[in-house]
């Protein structure tokens, strides 16, 4: 299946029980296949944001498409992944790994499928295994095959990678991107670690805080495979780590003009940006 066309429009969001606006006047394209990263500072939206693109909650302004199609619920053909995997804890792995299709009615073709999703993830040798009994990065693949499971056509990740330890990180980040290229998958990353994005983005998207807008959009153009260690994936981390910095400190001048409550603006000296690009 080819990957899905997103467009939002003029999305706000303010939380009934918040006082504070979440989001306002987020306009964004995402073209199908593409892979685009939503960076910004606790607090700016980004889970908002994804909720909204999944059709798990609607806007409160704004309209959200999906291929042309105004998103007014959620989909199966969008799924969403979480830091937490939320597998059933007394199945299997390839009980988990068929669920959803399960749940879709779609029995025979979760057996069929369950050997080639296995494999796509590296799971082979689990099948049988319960879930309580894989690490974290593990389960992290048990959920990412359920998620293939449906044969999305948009995966929204909300730092479902971020209790991992670097090494599995890493070798995830690269499945991730590499499976849903080759699917034509739309992925939706949000993230707080910079070299996660540039490790699996095509595009980024620097959020600012209160309320949630676009503040920056940077184009990830690093051809193959992506190392850490190359100048180009480098000269990119320092600009977004730089929009990222310019973000956090617009977002707390701005705090700054709707509260006298609010510490100085001079605090947000007190951000400071790991040499590793990492904010976890
Ligand atoms: N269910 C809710 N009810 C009321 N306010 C909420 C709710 N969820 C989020 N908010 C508020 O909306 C704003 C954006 O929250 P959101 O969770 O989208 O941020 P985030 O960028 O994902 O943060 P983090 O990086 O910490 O996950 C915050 O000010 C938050 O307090
Ligand atoms: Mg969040």
């Amino acid at each position: 299946m080819k990957g899905a066309h997103i467009k939002a429009t003029g999305i706000s969001h303010t939380y009934r029980r918040g006082a504070t606006q979440a989001l306002a006047g987020i306009d964004l394209e995402i073209q199908p296949g593409e892979a685009v990263a939503l960076i910004g500072r606790s607090g700016c939206g980004k889970s908002t944001l994804l909720h909204i693109l999944s059709g798990l909650s609607q806007p409160s302004q704004g309209k959200v498409y999906v291929d042309g199609a105004l998103v007014d619920a959620p989909s199966p053909s969008r799924v969403m992944m979480f830091q937490t995997p939320s597998l059933y804890p007394w199945m299997s792995v390839e009980q988990n790994i068929a669920i959803g299709l399960k749940f879709n009615g779609r029995m025979r073709e979760a057996k069929a499928r369950i050997p080639e999703l296995l494999a796509l993830v590296e799971l082979e040798a689990y099948a049988k295994r319960n879930v309580q009994d894989l690490s974290g990065g593990q389960q992290q693949r048990v959920a990412l095959a359920r998620s293939l499971a449906l044969n999305p056509q948009v995966l929204l990740l909300d730092e479902p990678l971020s209790a991992l330890d670097a090494f599995t990180r890493h070798a995830l980040q690269r499945d991730i991107r590499r499976i849903a290229a080759d699917r034509g998958i739309t992925l939706v990353l949000v993230t707080h670690d910079i070299n996660e994005a540039v490790m699996m983005a095509d595009r980024a998207f620097v959020l600012k805080a209160n309320p949630g807008r676009i503040h920056k959009e940077l184009p990830i153009p690093i051809p193959g495979d992506r190392s850490p260690s190359t100048p180009a994936f480098a000269g990119i981390r320092n600009r977004l780590v730089a929009a990222y910095e310019e973000a956090a400190g617009l977002a707390m001048a701005d705090a700054d003009a709707f509260s006298s409550q609010n510490e100085p603006a001079a605090e947000t000296d007190d951000i400071r940006i790991p040499a590793d690009g990492t904010f976890n």
